[in-house]
């Protein structure tokens, strides 16, 4: 039977942020089953090896966005220690099942960048993967973050992320696409309307979600996400102005590639000085 359509949720600002990606982690592993988490691991590894001053047997790793735990399960296979946290319940509750699956004892904290200090640990390397930081939209929450890393990341430690690049979303944003993904007899089906802020370079996306399983619309929602784009040179001098050198960058998975002015995707290694 079709439910009742739920309400749209907006996240804006820290106290809402539970609010996105709650029904969206059920069906995110449907969604992305096509991302191939392993090679992205990998190249994770690649940048790990070459930029951390410790050896990746001694290294503590936090992936501090880490949706439903699939980078992390794939490092932990590579011989990393990483821990992960995520500001949604549901997708912290899903990496968490995923413990019992993989016969791995992975520690995962339910908190934002913002409220990230409340881990209370040391690392060598902080991940935010999949342009998690683009979630952040006000100054204010970017300042608190970063000041955040820095209490976490032991000395020499490093910051390892990716993020959209706004010379590349302003010249190629699609404002309308369709994805849709099978597993079994699940399908899920989601439009995005995108549309562009130009001067507070937030693009506002709005999710439809359609899920069908056996034929039946067993749920359908509203998502509308905030997403902030960054340039190179501003992304450059948020991390200098917080205590962070920028020690490598190229676009995302092509580490030996220099970075051009369109790459959408750009990762960025930062030192904490
Ligand atoms: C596109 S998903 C990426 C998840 C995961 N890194 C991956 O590659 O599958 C973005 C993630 O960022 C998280 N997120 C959104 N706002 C955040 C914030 N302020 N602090 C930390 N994580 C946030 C979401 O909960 C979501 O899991």
């Amino acid at each position: 039977m079709k439910k009742e359509k739920k309400k749209i949720k907006i996240i804006e600002g820290i106290e809402k942020e539970a609010g996105i990606f709650n029904d969206y982690a059920l069906i995110y592993d449907i969604l992305y089953q096509d991302k191939n988490y392993k090679k992205e691991s990998r190249f994770v590894s690649e940048l790990i090896k070459q930029y951390s001053l410790k050896s990746p047997k001694e290294l503590k790793i936090i992936d501090l966005a880490c949706g439903t735990g699939q980078h992390i399960i794939e490092l932990s296979k590579l011989g990393y220690k990483v821990e992960g946290s995520d500001p949604s319940e549901e997708m912290i509750k899903i990496a968490k099942q995923k413990n019992k699956e993989t016969n791995l004892n992975i520690e995962y904290y339910n908190e934002s960048f913002q409220t990230s200090e409340r881990i209370k640990k040391k690392y060598d390397v902080i991940l935010l993967l999949f342009s998690s930081i683009n979630y952040l939209i006000k100054y204010e929450d970017i300042t608190t973050s970063l000041k955040n890393f820095t209490s976490l990341l032991n000395e020499g430690g490093i910051l390892i992320f990716d993020f959209w690049n706004g010379n590349a979303v302003i010249r190629d944003y699609f404002p309308l696409k369709v994805k849709r993904a099978y597993k079994r007899k699940k399908q899920v089906i989601r439009i995005s309307e995108t549309t562009l802020d130009l001067i507070s370079q937030v693009s506002n996306v709005k999710f439809h979600f359609i899920v069908v399983d056996d034929g039946i619309i067993v749920n359908e929602f509203d998502e509308e996400h905030q997403i902030r784009y960054f340039f190179l040179q501003e992304m450059q001098d948020l991390l200098q102005s917080h205590g962070f050198k920028v020690i490598g960058s190229c676009p995302f998975l092509e580490n030996s590639k220099p970075v051009s002015a369109y790459d959408w995707n750009v990762t960025f290694i930062a030192k904490k000085c």
